[in-house]
This record gives C-alpha cells, structure tokens and sequence, in this order.
C-alpha cells in the first residue's frame, strides 16, 4: 500500500465491492491496519498465553545467549490468539529482519526458492497457514529448515540438474490454525511448538484496557468485562468490538466507553451474551433447524450458512465445540441441548436426541 488507509490511492476492482458499497479489500486493508496499530511489539507487552509465553521467551533468551538463529517455531490455534503477532515479536526480540509469507501465496517450489535464496543471516520468516503449503514446496522447506540448503532444479526433464545452494543461518515461524493437517515431517522440523489457547476473560480486560490506551479512549472497568466476556476468548474480537464501542460511544453516546455504550453497540452488532455472533447462530440454526440437530457433516453445515467448509472448521467449531454448543462424532456434528435453548428452541425429548 502507498500510505495510510483511507488514502484513496485505491488499485481496486469495481467487482470486489460488496452489498454494503464497501470496496471489500479495502475493508479488510482497513481492518488490518486497524489490527496492525493495537499489535504488541515486545514479549513483556503480550498479554497472557502463559504456557508458551515462557517456553518462547526460554528459547529466545538461550538462543541470544549463543548468538546463534533461534530453533524453528511453530504456532498452532484458532484465528485471531496472537500467532502473526508472535511472529513478529521474535524477529524483534532477537533483533532480525522479519520475511512474511503464506503457505497459499507459495504457488510452486520456484517461489519459495526464491524467498530462501533472498533470505539474509538470522533472518525470521514467517509462514503463515503453513498447512496450506504444496507438496513440492513443503519438501523444500524441510530441506531448507534442517540444512540450511536449496536444491536449484534446472531445465527440464531428463536433463534437469539440481543446483545445491547453501543458504544462511534462519528462523521459520509457521503459524497453522490446523496443526492436525501438518504432515509429521514438517512438524518434525519445528524446534518448538506453541499451542495457544483461547484467552480467560481477566487476561482479554487487560488486552482491552492497552488498546483503548492505545485508541485514546475511555474505557469503564465493567463496560470491559462485558467486551471481554463476548469476545469468544479472543484478543482480535476483543479489539474488533471495543472499535465499534468506541463508534458507538463517539456518535450515539457520550464519548466514554461505559457499560450502557457496550451493551448498546453489542446489540446493534448482533454479538449476544454469551458472544456468538451471526455465523456461530447460523450454524447452530442450521444443525437444529435444517438437520434436526445433527449428526452431520461439515460440507452440509458450511453449505446451509453459505460459508466454506474450513472457515466453519476453522472460525466457528472450535469456539462452539469449547463451549459445549456443539459436538463432533464420528457420524458429524451434532447440537448439544444447550445449543437448542441456547436458540430458544425446544430439543427433542431426551433420549431421542442424536439417535
Ligand atoms: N496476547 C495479546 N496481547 C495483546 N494483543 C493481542 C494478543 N494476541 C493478539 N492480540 C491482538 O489481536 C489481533 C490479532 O492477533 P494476530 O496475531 O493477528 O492473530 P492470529 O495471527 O493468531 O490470527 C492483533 O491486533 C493483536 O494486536
Ligand atoms: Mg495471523
């Protein structure tokens, strides 16, 4: 992007403008810079996640000591818990330059071979949704993390030759929101894995209380337990709803991020008490509604809510799973009673239910 958002310096599509009339790209450029400002810099400013807060901040420390690159990371959990802001804490904490890629951005070998032979000692290089890495690339990287080489093929066929290339000293980051689907020689590699968890609601109130510092706004203690407690354990939706708080605040109320105000903005953003949102409801609905409460499969869930199978996988099921709303069996997902009354709906007697 060429300066700060709203720029109007726009290389967008007319045919990526969504129903509200917003260039959706530009939305999310929005949203990622919005996302970008509230991002911890250093160790000491990430807010819980003890568990790998410390065995990350071990690894770090001893590999500063040795002066050598740290050991490859791996950080695995649901969107929105702080994996690409962990990323960028470690180049920052060891004082690298820090590379960003993504496992979809990564078409062919040749792309990757590119960035590992662009790479400068101890760089960090962040790859994101390394699950979604090709094969042919994926055996590259192996390569690449455990000897510090690259494999150049030229030309074709039976004449193509592979070109050994050493390449520096580095550290890859992987963040997956699928750990499960990592083929065990890739998890292999990674020194360390971090499993995040979603976020206890005291640990989201003092994510809230730095950003509305940040944002320059006035936030009540209660108005913060009351986002924090809607935010599904997760520091992005914390923020994300303190923003429309703040909207709220600023144009409907009296400037101050009191308890009414969230309450207020939580309901126009049809977040509910227990912080389900449109899409957690609409997959609850359609398990109860349209299947009888289940079981069935993912694809018939994400086809009834108009989503793609991993962004009901990866975006709404673990919440809900953790919750107890929804269960997964062999057989497929299934609606648990609490997602029934949840809905306001009666479940079936008992002991017809998930026959
Ligand atoms: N532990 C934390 N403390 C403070 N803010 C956090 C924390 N974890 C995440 N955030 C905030 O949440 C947002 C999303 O984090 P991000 O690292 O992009 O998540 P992920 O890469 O796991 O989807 C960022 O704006 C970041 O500032
Ligand atoms: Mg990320």
């Amino acid at each position: 992007m060429c300066c700060a958002p709203p720029c109007g310096h726009s290389r967008l599509r007319v045919a990526d403008v969504n129903e509200e009339g917003l260039l959706a790209a530009e939305a999310d450029e929005l949203e990622r810079a919005a996302e970008a400002a509230l991002r911890p810099r250093r160790l000491s400013e990430f807010v819980g996640q003890r568990v790998v807060r410390d065995q990350l901040s071990l690894v770090l420390e001893a590999a500063i000591a040795r002066r050598r690159p740290p050991d490859h990371v791996l950080l695995a959990g649901p969107p929105g818990l702080g994996k690409t802001t962990l990323a960028m804490i470690v180049a920052s904490e060891v004082g690298a330059a820090l590379r960003l890629t993504s496992g979809p951005a990564i078409a062919h070998p040749g792309d990757l071979a590119a960035i590992l032979s662009g790479l400068q000692e101890h760089d960090v290089l962040f790859i994101d949704e390394i699950h979604r890495l090709a094969r042919p690339a994926e055996e590259m990287l192996y390569l690449a993390m455990e000897d510090f080489r690259v494999d150049i093929v030229v030309g074709k066929g039976a004449g193509a030759t592979a070109i050994p290339l050493s390449l520096p000293p580095f550290t890859v980051v992987g963040a997956t929101t699928r750990a499960g689907l990592l083929p065990a020689p890739l998890r292999d590699r990674f020194g360390f894995t971090g499993h995040m968890d979603f976020y206890e609601t005291a640990d989201l109130e003092k994510v809230l209380a730095r950003s509305s510092r940040l944002l320059g706004i006035e936030l009540s203690g209660d108005a913060a337990h009351e986002i924090a407690s809607r935010s599904r354990g997760t520091p992005r939706i914390a923020n994300r709803l303190l923003r429309r708080v703040q909207d709220w605040a600023q144009v409907r109320g009296e400037g101050v991020a009191d308890l009414a105000a969230a309450e207020a903005a939580l309901r126009v953003f049809e977040v509910d008490p227990r912080g389900l949102d449109r899409l957690d409801r609409a997959v609850l609905r359609a398990l109860c509604e349209r299947f009888g409460g289940g079981p069935v499969g993912l694809t018939s869930v994400a086809m009834a809510v108009g989503e793609e199978p991993e962004t009901v996988e990866t975006v709404a099921e673990p919440f809900l799973l953790r919750e107890g709303f929804l269960a997964r069996t062999p057989r497929g997902r299934i609606a648990t009673e609490l997602a029934w009354r949840h809905l306001g709906l009666t479940p079936p007697a008992a002991g017809t239910l998930f026959d």
